[in-house]
């Protein structure tokens, strides 16, 4: 697992231990909500190194979740969640990965049938009131997949039973993709 390994060019680097971010750091490693929505996954570690691969890692997660599922896609800009949510929206039988685009400016994209899929950007809201507009509860009562780019800004206000998966910069055009 990446935890244990140096950072470059840190100081006192065979004892550095990069720190857990995110709901992981409250239980040293273990996320504290349920992701029991996807079948028989234990956290889940995978490098890649162009958009394609990235869209393959989706289609791979895609054949492991089961409706209904949240599913929060958490990295920097760039880092490929919306890449990685073509992958899964393919891999669920929604749509084609060239009619899936960033929802950044739309907020809520909806794909497919069963499942349906809806795809969700959270990065222009600021506010607790903003995201009440948006209608998600109406989300959580359908046997649908939820993605969410960015939710992790309104972590307390979405449902704890969720799937994280968490997309870091590697070198290079690497990115390492951790499903919780
Ligand atoms: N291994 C990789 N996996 C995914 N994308 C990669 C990879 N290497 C390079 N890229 C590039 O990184 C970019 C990822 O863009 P993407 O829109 O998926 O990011 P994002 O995390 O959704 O960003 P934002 O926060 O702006 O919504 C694309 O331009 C893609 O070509
Ligand atoms: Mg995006």
């Amino acid at each position: 697992m990446w935890g244990s390994h140096p950072g470059p060019g840190l100081p006192n680097s065979d004892r550095y231990t990069k720190p857990a971010r995110g709901p992981a750091a409250a239980q040293g490693g273990r996320p504290t909500f349920s992701s029991s929505a996807v079948a028989d996954m234990p956290p889940q570690v995978y490098i890649t190194r162009s958009e394609e691969e990235t869209i393959a890692v989706g289609r791979e997660i895609a054949s492991r979740l089961r409706a209904p599922a949240l599913v929060l896609l958490i990295g920097d800009l760039g880092a490929g969640k919306t890449t990685l949510a073509k992958g899964i929206v393919s891999g669920l039988g929604a749509a084609a990965v060239e009619d899936v685009s960033s929802p950044t400016f739309t907020l809520i994209h909806e794909y497919g049938q069963n499942p349906k899929v809806y795809h969700i950007d959270l990065y222009r809201l600021d506010r607790i009131p903003e995201l009440e507009t948006l209608g998600l509860d109406d989300l959580w009562d359908q046997r649908a997949i939820v993605l969410i780019e960015w939710g992790e800004k309104f972590s307390r206000q979405l449902p704890a039973e969720r799937v994280e998966i968490h997309l870091d910069y590697a070198a290079g055009e690497d990115r390492r993709i951790t499903v919780y």
